[in-house]
């Protein structure tokens, strides 16, 4: 029996350099690789800056506290965000723990993302505008959200955007890749992601002054001496209280109250091969999901299959089932697992279907019927850069085998 994961993580010998590198610097805490990387990754992206932070919950928890401060927001009177409910949980959980509420969308029950158009008309019908903040779309499974779009109703209604790129490393929308067109955009490199690091995560943006916040927030608020704060001349605390003390210590001089999300070199240093070779690993998983397509095809009447679009950066193999009543999510989950085939759930519909959402499950219940849906039928499975033919051919023997009857 094949064993098929939904990501694979294999250590070759460039990862081994990598880690070898960093073992031989000494220096295994923040250094020289998450500097290159926040180098190659901002080019790949397309933006100025890139930050390394250690994972994508903690760069949305510190992108967000970024714009608020950035945008000297009072969340008390602007403590609205409109959101996907049918992500993975830790874009809510962000929202949540920096004093925000999610108000959630419905999402197109066949790209899973939150559309424009449900957007508008939540804020066209509401009394309120004025008192949200943010849109935090998620480019889910790498399809990109209509981001023009998005961005014309946020600035007609004075909303900021933060881009959740975790699941979409290199998907084009129009000319421009996820992640270069919001305020700030986060990354998460988790294992099974498309550029992955075992545990890290990214916020990339334009601006200057987002890059210096971030860099404060993640080292517990201390004054910051990055190399760029050191070009603000006369703007940072830094540099003018260092000329007038002698005793002044930047690095356990606090400016405010923030986390500890630095990272190590190791991850870093991973995270450098596997950008490095991003071109090959889209690549391989666009035509992954292409002959998965041209397999499964027969079974496109009682199964939605992902859609196959060559600007996208695919993280996984996304499966709806049409019919739950011909066709059980767990029966065939536990019979894809039983052949070594891995599956994933695609989240749930986080206001209905998740636990630590309880206390939001009576407002939105009913009110959200694609994202329930999804949540129930919808599941995932690997399509990633270490599947050859072979097991995509597994694939579909396995699937002929559970639902050869019903075609
Ligand atoms: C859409 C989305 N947002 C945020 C995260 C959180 O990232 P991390 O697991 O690196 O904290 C993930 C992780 O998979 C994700 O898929």
């Amino acid at each position: 029996m094949k064993h098929i994961r939904v990501g694979d993580f294999i250590i070759g010998n460039e990862e081994r350099k990598a880690i070898n590198e960093v073992l031989d610097n000494g220096k295994i805490s923040e250094g020289k690789k998450v500097k290159e990387f926040e180098k190659i990754f901002s080019n790949f992206v397309g933006t100025k800056y890139s930050i390394v932070l250690n994972s994508g919950t903690s760069a949305l928890i510190a992108g967000i506290t970024a714009l608020i401060y950035n945008n000297n927001i009072d969340i008390k009177k602007r403590p609205y965000v409109i959101t996907t409910p049918l992500t993975y949980i830790a874009t809510s959980n962000a929202i949540v723990l920096t004093g925000l509420k999610p108000i959630y969308i419905d999402v197109d029950i066949n790209t899973f993302l939150i559309t424009p158009e449900n957007i508008k008309k939540h804020l066209d019908e509401i009394s309120n505008p004025n008192e949200y903040s943010f849109i935090l779309p998620v480019h889910l499974m790498g399809y990109p959200c209509d981001m023009d779009e998005i961005n014309k109703i946020a600035k007609y209604y004075n909303l900021l955007v933060l881009e959740d790129s975790s699941q979409a490393h290199g998907t084009f929308y129009k000319e421009r890749k996820t992640g270069s067109m919001s305020n700030l955009s986060t990354f998460s490199f988790y294992i099974a992601h498309n550029i992955q690091a075992g545990e890290m995560g990214a916020i990339t943006t334009d601006e200057y002054e987002i890059v210096r916040l971030i860099r404060k927030l993640k080292a517990n608020g201390r004054m910051c001496d990055c190399p760029i704060c050191k070009r603000a001349e006369g703007k940072c605390p830094r540099l003018a209280a260092y000329k007038g003390e002698d005793d002044f210590d930047p690095r356990f001089t606090h400016e405010f109250i923030g986390y500890n999300f630095k990272t190590m070199e190791f991850q870093a240093a991973l995270g450098i091969t596997q950008v490095k070779k991003v071109d090959w690993i889209i690549n391989k998983r666009y035509e992954n999901v292409k002959v998965l397509n041209e397999r499964l095809n027969k079974y496109k009447n009682v199964l939605q299959l992902p859609k196959l679009d060559e600007t996208v950066s695919y993280m996984a193999y996304p499966i709806v089932i049409n019919d739950p009543v011909k066709i059980s999510r767990k029966k065939l989950r536990k019979e894809l697992e039983k052949h070594g085939i891995e599956t994933r759930p695609l989240f749930g519909c986080i206001p209905t279907q998740q636990p630590a959402y309880n206390y939001l499950k009576e407002e939105y219940q009913g009110k959200l019927p694609n994202a329930e849906y999804l949540g129930m039928n919808a599941f995932y499975i690997g399509c990633h850069q270490y599947l050859e033919n072979e097991d995509l051919g597994y694939i579909e023997d396995v699937f002929d085998n559970l639902l050869g009857h019903l075609i």
